[in-house]
């Protein structure tokens, strides 16, 4: 007879000690059939263990204190007052706190089956992967565990968009959404990660490229109390942390800091227009304009781009943006001189390589001295 995959899966056992890291955010409902089921799946497993991050405010901390010493596995709860980075903030303290080699995280809702916690550390000790997620999109599933077609159309559209901004990360990753994974300490500690929401599973992958990563087809299940706390505030942190993570690699962060110059044309000539058309004289419109320029590209970057690295006082960061920007000005003249004059090129062209040149050395000084990054 053949089993299916996910049957198979859920018989491996493992034989390193496993810490199942489960967030929670007022999951009163379902704290209890998720730990009979966690009972269920660790009982016979001496060295595994449960941990709760727990963000609640409706008393699930206590519940699972309650009903933790009548179970014979081993329960920690980590409740914090001060709840920072969300979902994926919880993962990360979590990850911080635990002692074993590998941690199971999984939601407390029940939409992962807990038997497949320790199946996933098998076969992540099986095959040599860091990382093995649980994925919705293997052959041998069903994900009949979204609520409605629409959301089901979200996750598969976000998906998408994911993996084509980390072709080469996720190549060996059919479910980067998945919230079902298992991670093994070496790869959680190799990395600073920081989770911002959902999709911490994301975070984890870009920001360590791991060597091998396996995956584990599992049905996802629908939630078995309460509602989904992902809505239209958290779709937008996603889109954020999306961003911020393509940006994080130098190369990703100069593209988008050209984009944003490049982008600067626009109120540059719509302020240069307005002037000139109101009766100031074209040169003095030029100038002022460049100003519009700088502010429009100064609040991309400073919100956007280096806003992680942003220190001291606002007016300060203007100021300086401000210096650069238009000093700038002064230093392409003689190189735009020099260009026509000497390697003869076309004035339109030369202008052109001067801002090139001029935007690739904002870049550097902004990037290494602006916004110096943390040591
Ligand atoms: N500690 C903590 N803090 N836990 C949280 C927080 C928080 O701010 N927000 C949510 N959680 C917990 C929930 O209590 C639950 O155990 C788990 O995280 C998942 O939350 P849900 O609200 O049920 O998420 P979902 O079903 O919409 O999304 C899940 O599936 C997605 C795939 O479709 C998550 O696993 C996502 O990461 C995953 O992408
Ligand atoms: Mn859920």
């Amino acid at each position: 007879m053949i089993r299916p995959a996910v049957e198979l899966a859920a018989a491996a056992r493992p034989t390193s000690p496993l810490t199942v890291l489960v967030p929670t955010c007022n999951e009163a409902e379902n704290v209890a059939p998720l730990l009979h089921g966690l009972q269920a799946a660790l009982g016979g497993l001496p060295e595994a263990r449960v941990l709760f991050v727990d963000d609640s405010t409706d008393g699930t901390d206590a519940l699972i204190r309650k009903l933790a010493p009548g179970l014979g596995i081993e329960v920690d709860v980590l409740h914090r007052e001060r709840p920072s980075g969300g979902l994926g903030g919880a993962v990360v303290a979590g990850l911080a706190s635990a002692r074993t080699p590998w941690c199971v995280v999984m939601d407390a809702d029940l939409q992962h089956p807990p038997e497949l916690a320790p199946a996933l550390v098998a076969e992540g000790e099986r095959s040599g992967a860091q990382l093995v997620v649980g994925s919705r999109y293997r052959a041998g599933h069903r994900a009949g565990g979204f609520t409605g077609p629409v959301r089901s159309l979200i996750s598969r559209l976000c998906t998408r968009l994911v993996r084509m901004a980390f072709p080469r990360t996720l190549a060996g990753i059919s479910d980067p959404m998945s919230g079902l994974f298992a991670v093994r300490r070496d790869l959680w500690e190799s990395a600073e990660l920081q989770p911002e929401g959902y999709k911490i599973l994301l975070e984890l992958a870009v920001r360590t490229r791991p060597s091998s990563v396996a995956e584990v087809p599992y049905s996802f299940q629908p939630r078995h109390s309460g509602e989904s706390k992902a809505g239209y505030a958290e779709g937008m942190r996603f889109l954020r942390h999306l961003t911020r993570l393509r940006m994080s690699g130098t190369r990703g962060r100069m593209i988008a800091f050209t984009l944003i110059g490049a982008s600067g044309m626009v109120p540059n000539l719509i302020v240069t227009w307005a002037l000139v058309r109101a009766g100031v004289h074209y040169l003095l419109a030029a100038i002022l304009a460049n100003q519009a320029a700088m502010l429009w590209n100064f609040v991309l970057i400073d919100s956007v781009l280096f806003h992680h690295r942003r220190s001291g006082r606002g007016r300060r960061r203007l100021a300086r943006f401000a210096v650069l920007a238009n000093a700038d000005l002064v230093g392409r003249i003689p190189l735009l001189s020099l260009l026509v004059r000497e390697a003869r090129l076309g004035p339109v062209w030369a202008t052109g390589a001067t801002l090139l040149a001029a935007s690739a050395a904002r870049f550097v000084i902004t990037d290494r001295a602006l916004y110096r990054p943390a040591e």
